[in-house]
Order: C-alpha cells, then sequence, then structure tokens
C-alpha cells in the first residue's frame, strides 16, 4: 500500500520533472512555444534549448531521415553543477539535431536520488532513458541498466581508471560509464592558519579539533558570532556514510564490511572515532551540522564563517570564483587521521548510466559517450572542479594551471577508500542507511559510539547474512 503509494508519488515527480524540462513535449519538433513551464523553474526559463539551436530551428530534424529521438536525462541537481551541464546538453542538442536531450535535475541528495530510480524501475518506465548513477549503486541497480559495452563503450573504458571500471561492471556487463570520480578533502582557509600562527594543515583529528577550536574562539572574540571550527555532513543520508567511513578508516576501524564479506564495524576504533564527531557538535561545529548536507556546510565555508570544511571537490571552483568571500583565501588537501599519515577519503563519484526500459538506448549511449568524453570531461574539470575518470587529464597542462590540486591530490583520489557497496550488493542502499541512520544517532547523543558499532554489527548479520569478525 505505502509501496504503491511511493510509486505512484514518484511518477507524478518524474512528470512533473519532465513537464519544466521539457516546456513542450518534443522541443525539436515545437520549438515555438513556450508553455506553462515558467511557474515552476523561473530562473532557468529565460534562455533553455530553444535558444541553444537557432540555426537548426529553420529547417530542423526532418532533413535526413525524418525521425527525431528525443531522450530525457535524469542529472545534475538545481545550481551550479546541473547549470552547467545544462550547457554541455544545449551544446549537444544544436550539433545533433537528430536527437534530442532534455535536461532534468536530479535531487541533491544522493539517498533521495536512490529512492527516486528504484521507483522509476520498479515501475519500468520509459519516461527515463539516461541518468547518473553514483559510484556505490552499479551492483544495486544492475539489473536495470544496459551494457554500455554494447553500445560503443569497450572502444573508450580502456583509457579510463581500471578500478572505476571494474566496480561498474556487474557480471560482465558495463552498467555506467565514468563521468567523474570524487574524494572527500579537507578545505582550510590559509589566512587564518597565518593570522594563528600555523604552519600549515592539521595532519590528525585531535589537530584539526585544536586549530578549529583556537581559530574559533580568536573570530569570535573580533566580533564575529556566526564562525565555526569545522563544517561536514552531519545530516542522516548518504553523505554521512561517507564522513564517518572516513572518521573510522582514518582511525584504523575498517571499511564496515570487508571485501571478503566480513562484517569489520564492531570495534574500539571505530566506535571511539564516532564519538570525537559526536564531540564536535556544537563545539567546534554548529550544532546544525546534524542536518547538513555538502551544500549547506558551503554555505558557511563560503560566506567566510569557518576555518575547515569535508567536501568534495566540486566545492573548490565555487570557492574560488570572483564573488566567493574566500576566493584566494583557502587550499585543499587530504583529510586528518587518528595518527599523522592515516589519512583517508571516501571514494565517491558519478557514472553515465542508461535504462533497460529506454526505448532509444542507442541514442542514448551515444550522448552518454559524448558528454563522458574526454573533452566533455576536461570542461567539467575546468569549470566546475569535478575530478576527470581519464588519467591522461592529470597530466593537462591547462588543468594543472586551473585546477592544481587535482594532479596534486592525485594519489589522494587514487587511494580513496570505497564504501562496502560491491561486497553487500544489491543490499548496499540498506546497509547504508542501517549505517548512517545509527551514526546519527550518536552525533543527536542518543546512544554511543560502542552501542552503534554493536547495533550496527547486530542489523549487518541480520540483514546480509554475513559474519562478524
Ligand atoms: C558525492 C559523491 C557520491 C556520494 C555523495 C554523498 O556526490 O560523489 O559518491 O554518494 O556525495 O552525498
Amino acid at each position: 500500500m505505502f509501496r504503491k503509494y511511493l510509486v505512484l508519488i514518484s511518477v507524478a515527480v518524474i512528470a512533473a520533472m519532465l513537464f519544466v524540462a521539457c516546456g513542450a513535449p518534443s522541443p525539436a519538433a515545437a520549438p515555438a512555444e513556450e508553455p506553462a513551464a515558467e511557474e515552476a523553474a523561473p530562473a532557468e526559463e529565460a534562455a533553455p534549448a530553444e535558444e541553444a539551436t537557432p540555426a537548426e530551428e529553420a529547417a530542423p530534424a526532418e532533413e535526413a531521415a525524418g525521425e527525431v529521438v528525443t531522450l530525457n536525462f535524469l542529472s545534475s541537481p538545481p545550481g551550479p553543477e546541473g547549470e552547467f551541464t545544462k550547457q554541455q546538453v544545449e551544446q549537444w542538442n544544436a550539433e545533433n539535431p537528430d536527437i534530442q536531450v532534455n535536461f532534468i535535475n536530479g535531487p541533491q541528495s544522493a539517498t533521495e536520488r536512490y529512492g527516486l530510480y528504484l521507483q522509476t524501475f520498479q515501475a519500468q518506465s520509459a519516461d527515463i532513458d539516461l541518468m547518473q548513477i553514483d559510484v556505490i549503486w552499479p551492483g544495486d541497480l544492475a539489473e536495470h541498466l544496459v551494457d554500455l559495452n554494447e553500445y560503443g563503450a569497450a572502444d573508450v573504458v580502456g583509457s579510463h581508471f581500471p578500478a572505476i571500471v571494474e566496480n561498474n561492471t556487474v557480471d560482465g556487463a558495463l552498467v555506467g560509464l565514468p563521468w567523474f570520480t570524487d574524494g572527500g578533502l579537507l578545505y582550510y582557509r590559509t589566512d587564518l592558519l597565518d593570522k594563528y600562527g600555523y604552519e600549515g594543515p592539521p595532519t590528525t583529528w585531535a589537530e584539526l579539533t585544536e586549530m578549529a577550536q583556537t581559530i574559533q574562539d580568536g573570530e569570535r572574540e573580533e566580533g564575529n558570532q556566526d564562525f565555526w571550527g569545522f563544517v561536514w555532513q552531519g545530516k542522516a543520508y548518504e553523505g554521512l556514510t561517507c564522513d564517518a567511513l572516513e572518521w573510522i578508516y582514518s582511525s584504523g576501524g575498517g571499511s564496515i564490511i570487508s571485501p571478503d564479506k566480513t562484517i569489520t564495524i564492531d570495534n574500539e576504533a571505530a566506535a571511539a572515532a564516532l564519538d570525537m564527531a559526536a564531540g564536535w557538535v556544537g563545539t567546534i561545529s554548529p550544532p546544525g551540522v546534524t542536518g547538513f548536507q555538502e551544500e549547506e556546510s558551503r554555505a558557511v565555508w563560503q560566506g567566510g564563517n569557518a576555518a575547515f570544511m569535508r567536501n568534495w571537490p566540486y566545492a573548490y571552483s565555487l570557492g574560488q570564483d570572483e564573488e566567493s568571500a574566500i576566493a584566494g583565501l583557502f587550499d585543499v588537501t587530504s583529510l586528518p587521521g587518528a595518527e599523522a599519515g592515516q589519512s583517508a577519503a571516501t571514494l565517491g563519484g558519478w557514472q553515465l548510466a542508461v535504462s533497460k526500459y529506454s526505448p532509444n538506448p542507442e541514442a542514448a549511449a551515444k550522448f552518454a559517450l559524448w558528454i563522458g568524453s574526454e573533452e566533455q570531461q576536461k570542461a567539467r574539470a575546468l569549470n566546475i572542479s569535478l575530478l576527470p575518470t581519464i588519467p591522461a587529464l592529470y597530466e593537462d597542462a591547462e588543468i594543472a594551471e586551473v585546477v592544481p590540486f587535482m594532479p596534486n591530490l592525485l594519489p589522494v583520489f587514487t587511494n580513496a577508500v570505497a564504501r562496502p557497496s560491491t561486497a553487500s550488493a544489491p543490499q548496499y542502499n540498506e546497509v547504508s542507511t542501517t549505517f548512517f541512520s545509527n551514526v546519527s544517532d550518536v552525533l543527536t547523543g542518543k546512544q554511543s559510539g560502542e552501542d552503534a558499532v554493536i547495533n550496527i554489527s547486530l542489523e549487518l548479520e541480520d540483514m546480509t547474512g554475513f559474519a562478524t569478525e
């Protein structure tokens, strides 16, 4: 009953998204009308796809075979990343009158996005042709996705990081074309480190805690009551799984479930790491951090109100933007560890995937290969600091100049710690939900780190049937 309700909602949500995205159901054929879409997405409607194809509109796609394929691409969330992806889609549309792509914003939260995809797939909906999938989802979603190797990807995957290609290959099928990779980073204010006499960023969590407190006290004394030491992602969602895995792994507490399918979370180092993070809430981190996703952390940081931030690379370009209060005043490095050198970055990243229920998998794969190409990945690295999945781009001179942290921190990204998605597929989403819910209870003072690791371990045993270490 509840599920049915969810499916209905999801179908309605997708229908609404499509309406907003398309304006008209078949854009190439009906460029003139610009219907009621304004209400829903006012800013974007000013210059949507209609303008991107001025030349073609006169003698549209009827020319050649006469067939125009229209694809729906459920993609980046609203905001600068979405804006840039939309521009890329508009470029494609201008160059490919026979395959027109509707860009649709997806939800900001990976957890919400997963729910939406699952409902779309369960309904075997043909409404979405392709979508971006998280690095943790190939195993969970494989049954709904086409093998891109059958549509031309086999010729290009050799140029991508082999570990990502392997991650995206399920029972021999390539269900996701690598689009960008991700790794958790420590952002720090170079001006404030100087001001308070620190020679460099912290290498241990204890140092970070001490430095954050000192800078916060000093800045507040000077009158900025909104200033905080450290912001991160503390809401109960997939992002918290990423942050908590970093605290735990960098403390020697393992990766929840090991690649050989043993549950490893019930250990003292993991419990202590969770208690450490709970100790930050309301001291060096705002009490509201237990409701923060990436963008809430970035808002505090980019407003100039935090000394340190844990976030993904996307926040780099935005922070260096002319309009940003902290442009030129920060740098990024690897996250701290319990001991110096024990740093861990959670492996993130997104892939392009084509739905099995799409009536046009060939056209969808063609577009995916284009927007995932070296040239387009380079554009995304330069403009929105998303990490390429093609190693050659880390040797590109322009990238080294505009986003120097990319080549500099390459070892951090290539050694990033994977969440246990391959070991637990197709149940990873449930594993992660159990994990982040219990971690959230530690952050909000509802249970101790020790109780949390015991509870997680027991729940995972039940769920997966795996044994505890
Ligand atoms: C980033 C990562 C993704 C992760 C998500 C969590 O988008 O690329 O892998 O699941 O953050 O919020």
